[in-house]
């Protein structure tokens, strides 16, 4: 496999009024073409900041990063989503239009942007509120059409910065469930975000655990566990204890 993502020496410091926080120092991170890579570390270590500077919304103060071995600046948009840690749907577009929004952008027609939209609605459940607007929906379906939305859009590499966090048990393992079954099936890089380390050995071929203020990165930890043929992984599994007690133990600075 090729690499998808180079980031090399990589520093962030935000100015401030009167003082600057460095957020990152010295990251050096390879991440492979169809990689699912997810990044876990305590609040305030990093992550968000990493996976903005990923999804081209700021410039890191120093270092470099290259999306397909080119610079991250030269690449277009066109070809990340990113699904923020708060739902960050369009107000007044409907469910529907939301999803749809992204395969606007991308010039395709009418009804097959809808045939597709729906597709994702359906997937995520939400097939009877696709003409629902964000406020009459709950807080966790709006995070599953932010999901369906990006999906859809079937970026190349997908940005996803604790996507599940306010969802009930049941519909997060849902769509831990249907993650894994869309980047199996459409083979994208992805970039994961959590506080949930069970999450993290379920969804990860690599977790990297970020540390410190200024965060860098503490360890990686390969999850060598084969998934089922419905793309899951036994939470039983002896192997699945024991790497989520060692990322525990590297998220606490072991
Ligand atoms: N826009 C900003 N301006 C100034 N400082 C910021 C900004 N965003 C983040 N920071 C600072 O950078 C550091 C890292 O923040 P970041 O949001 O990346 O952490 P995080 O690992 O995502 O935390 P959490 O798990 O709580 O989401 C923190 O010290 C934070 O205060
Ligand atoms: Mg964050």
């Amino acid at each position: 496999m090729s690499s998808k993502v180079s980031i090399q020496n990589l520093e962030m410091e935000y100015t401030l009024k009167d003082r600057l926080v460095h957020a990152l120092t010295d990251i050096n991170l390879e991440i492979e073409d169809g990689e699912f890579l997810v990044v876990v570390g305590l609040s305030g270590c990093g992550k968000t900041t990493l996976l903005n500077i990923l999804g081209g919304f700021f410039s890191p103060t120093g270092g470099s990063i290259s999306l397909d071995g080119r610079p991250i600046e030269e690449a277009g948009r066109l070809n990340r989503a990113v699904v923020f840690q708060e739902y960050a749907l369009f107000p007044w577009r409907t469910a529907l239009g939301n999803v749809e929004f992204g395969l606007e952008m991308k010039g395709i027609e009418k009804e097959e942007r809808l045939e597709i939209a729906m597709k994702y609605l359906e997937l995520v459940h939400l097939e009877k509120f696709a003409h629902f607007y964000p406020h009459n929906l709950s807080g966790g379906m709006r995070q599953r059409v932010a999901v369906a939305r990006a999906y859809a859009y079937e970026p190349e590499f997908l940005l996803m910065d604790e996507p599940f966090g306010a969802l009930d048990a049941q519909t997060r393992e849902d769509l831990q469930s249907l993650t894994v079954e869309v980047w199996k099936k459409t083979k994208k890089t992805i970039f994961y975000v959590t506080h949930n380390l069970s999450e993290a050995v379920f969804l990860a071929d690599r977790i990297i655990v970020l540390a410190g203020q200024p965060g860098v990165i503490h360890k990686e930890i390969t999850v060598d566990i084969p998934r089922s043929e419905d793309f899951k992984r036994d939470v039983f599994d002896p192997r699945f204890v024991e790497l989520e007690k060692e990322t525990t133990e590297a998220v606490r600075g072991n």
